[in-house]
């Protein structure tokens, strides 16, 4: 598939080249069953893959799975089956659900696979030498894969292998990622520490981090100004979807000739007095952090601490404002549980 092996990182994957033949006739067991192990597995099913799934007893997920048509198994039963594990667990649950349920039953060549960098990257998961081990990560969240690809598309993706993996794996991991619907947005090779470093970096400085704070605080200015919540919602929120939207299709040049002018010369003169030097400092410190191991740490032993961190979110003003604009805004979605 690729004109030398292991190929370099960036090279793009010609989907022309990409064969389902390394899964045909093989058994998927996908561990864990939330969003990104239910979007694979259904997509495996679609695209003519024989699939397991390993749930651990009383699974809210596992009941989900069998549901919807799978078979459902313990961790260990499933795992025993399969020729291609594919571990679909929080990340900060990967090192000790893989010690005692995985690893013990594997099959001799069976492969492991990852949607995530972060087990391998970060050592907490360390196969044993020679064992095929490839990334499939898709970039999308899992509901949006799943939703693609019933579409009959996909979305783009990244690819990985191990050093060590024997021949073939590459093969293996370009069929993964096809059967899955990650390679039709376009796939890159990269490696499992560049996907998890470059996908947290972007989830915390921009995607779920950064903005956020941004819509939150923009907000609280507005409000605390005297301008109506309903005003500074769709201000700094609402109006959101519509400029990413536009980047998202356009480009950041093609964004700036649809808005009007004034939009446009506000945001290139303002934009800038925002983002200084002092946040890109600390945009670079964070980086440093993920890329010296202090995040990792840190999220293993702190994960627990999440749930309070987002229940002490949705009692602000922003959330609050949210719960009142968005039944007026969507009136068709059901409401997401938080505090009021
Ligand atoms: N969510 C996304 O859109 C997304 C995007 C990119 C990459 N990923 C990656 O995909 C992987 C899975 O993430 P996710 O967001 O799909 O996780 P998730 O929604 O939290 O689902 C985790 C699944 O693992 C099961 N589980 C949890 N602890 C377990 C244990 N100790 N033993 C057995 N099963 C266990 C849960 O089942 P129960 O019902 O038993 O709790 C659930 O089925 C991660 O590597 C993540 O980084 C996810």
């Amino acid at each position: 598939m690729f004109e030398e092996y292991p190929p370099a990182a960036g090279t793009e994957i010609d989907r022309q080249l990409v064969s389902l033949g390394p899964l045909k006739g093989k058994s998927v067991a996908i561990v864990g069953y939330g969003t990104m192990g239910r979007a694979h597995g259904l997509n495996l099913v679609r695209s003519g893959i024989e699939v397991v799934v390993g749930s651990r007893a009383g699974s809210s997920t596992g009941k989900r799975a069998s549901a919807e048509g799978l078979a459902v198994f313990s961790v260990a039963d499933a795992v025993a089956q399969a020729d291609v594990v594919m571990l679909m667990l929080p990340d900060e649950a990967m090192a000790e659900a893989y010690r005692v349920d995985v690893e013990p039953h594997l099959q001799p060549a069976a492969a492991l696979g990852f949607a995530h960098g972060f087990a391998i990257a970060f050592d907490q998961i360390r196969p044993t030498r020679g064992r095929p081990c490839f990334l499939a990560a898709p970039k999308a969240q899992g509901d949006m894969l799943l939703e693609a690809h019933a579409a009959g598309g996909g979305v783009p993706g990244l690819l990985a292998v191990t050093a060590d993996s024997p021949d073939g794996t590459w093969d293996l991991a370009a069929a993964y990622a096809e059967a899955v619907g990650s390679l039709a947005g376009g796939g890159f090779v990269t490696s499992f520490r560049a996907e998890c470093i470059s996908d947290q970096f972007g989830e915390q400085v921009v995607l779920c981090g950064g903005v956020v704070e941004l819509l939150k605080s923009a907000f609280d200015i507005m409000v605390d100004a005297g301008y109506g919540e309903e005003n500074a919602y769709f201000e700094c929120v609402h109006e959101l979807k519509l400029i990413t939207d536009l980047l998202h299709r356009h480009g950041v040049d093609g964004m700036r000739q649809m808005i009007s002018g004034t939009a446009s010369y506000g945001g290139l003169t303002r934009g800038p007095r925002i983002i200084d030097d002092s946040v890109r400092e600390r945009m670079r410190d964070i980086l440093r952090e993920l890329e010296d191991g202090t995040f990792a740490g840190e999220l293993l032993a702190r994960h627990g601490e999440t749930e309070a961190l987002a229940k002490a979110e949705a009692t602000g003003p922003l959330a609050s404002a949210g719960r009142l604009m968005l039944p007026r805004l969507h009136p068709e979605t059901e409401p997401t549980q938080s505090e009021d």
